[in-house]
């Protein structure tokens, strides 16, 4: 019996290799093809999740994984890469389960070390390569496995699900409402007129490349409608990892959570706990940034016609993520969504 087979990018580290240990430890046996840019470090991160595993196995967890897990090489700029990734994933299982469309990046540093047309040019040009192209191109290569049929024998009975890894920060309606604007210098004050600005380090660059990823989410929502394919975006909330280059120490002493809580809702999403948010942005607590009334308007219209509701509801649509100089302000979002937690309770 074959096991559901997970592909992920971006897999060797943050967000990424939580996910691949958060379903290494789940009950549910995955092949988990890892992807990363360096084969070594798939290799070395594998190492380190089975060497975890190890170490806390007790008599009521085993001490190795019941999945496998696989290192593969991908880079999701290069179109070379993407199609030897592509012919050895369909040689090896012909088929995808879930893709994790994890690997993202955050360039507007660049931007403010160099200031003027060059420096604004790298920084966006390099945040949408990553973060909306590649992602597509990677996506849309990816398609014909992730729509196969399961081999005979095969234990998977869920549907193909397609994952994007996208940020609090692309939400439209935040930013619009004067909350998590974009500079740490700058926030809460009005910016002076005239031109030049004061100097200030912003998301921007990642921000929209975000907002775009949404929009991209959403176009994969329509055109699987008829498939059956459960596509979300995933926003993980502000995490400590290496993303904008910060360090994971300063992050957390911004307030960021441990990179674990990121894999656990992700791999909840793999193993279909969120199936009923399916066609929208989630975080852990919900849709943002307003989980009643997405939730009311999508039973009211019922699930085929998710997409229709989606689109309407574009405005509404937010995650969260973090750049390292934004300090507490996602922060001050996971305190909302707890709130609303425990409202719930
Ligand atoms: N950390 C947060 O607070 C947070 C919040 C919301 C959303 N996110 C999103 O979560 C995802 C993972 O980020 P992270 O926080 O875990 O950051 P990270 O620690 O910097 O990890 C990013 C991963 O993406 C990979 N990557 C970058 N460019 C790539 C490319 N061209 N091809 C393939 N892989 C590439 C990196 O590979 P290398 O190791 O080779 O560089 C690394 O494995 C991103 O999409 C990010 O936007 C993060």
């Amino acid at each position: 019996m074959s096991k559901p087979i997970v592909l992920i990018t971006g897999g060797n580290t943050g967000i990424g290799w939580e996910t691949v240990k958060a379903l290494a430890e789940s009950d549910t046996a995955f092949t988990i093809l890892m992807g990363s840019r360096s084969l070594d470090k798939a290799k070395d991160g594998i190492k380190l999740i089975q060497d975890e595993i190890k170490a806390s196995s007790s008599s009521s967890s085993p001490s190795s994984s019941k999945s496998d897990i696989v290192p593969i090489q991908i880079d999701i700029e290069d179109d070379a890469s993407i199609g030897k990734c592509f012919d050895e994933v369909k040689r090896g299982y012909g088929k995808v389960d879930v893709l994790v469309n994890n690997a993202g990046a955050a360039y507007d540093i660049i931007a403010s070390e160099t200031p003027g047309p060059k420096g604004v040019r790298e920084a966006w040009d390099r945040s949408y390569s990553v973060n909306v192209t590649s992602t597509q191109v990677f996506t849309q290569t990816f398609m014909p496995l992730l729509l196969a049929p399961s081999p005979t024998g095969s234990s998977t009975t869920t549907p193909p699900r397609l994952l994007f890894i996208t940020s609090g920060l692309s939400s439209l309606t935040t930013c619009a409402s004067g909350h998590n604007m974009g500079s740490a210098t700058t926030q809460g004050t009005s910016v002076p007129k005239g031109w030049p600005k004061p100097a200030e380090m912003t998301a921007v660059a990642y921000r929209s490349s975000k907002t775009a990823l949404n929009m991209m989410m959403l176009d994969w929502v329509r055109l699987l409608n008829e498939d059956g394919v459960k596509v979300f975006a995933i926003s993980p909330g502000f995490l400590a990892t290496g993303l904008g280059g910060a360090g994971k120490e300063r992050l957390k002493s911004f307030g960021a959570g441990d990179a674990s809580m990121g894999g656990v809702f992700i791999r909840d999403v793999v193993l279909g706990k969120r199936d009923a948010d399916a066609g929208l942005v989630i975080n852990r607590a919900g849709t943002q940034p307003c989980p009643d009334r997405c939730r009311r308007l999508k039973d009211d219209v019922g699930s085929s016609h998710v997409f229709v509701v989606v689109a309407l509801l574009i405005e509404e649509l937010s995650p969260m993520v973090f750049i390292g100089w934004l300090e507490g302000e996602e922060k001050e979002e996971e305190e909302e969504e707890e709130k609303e937690e425990e409202d719930k309770l």
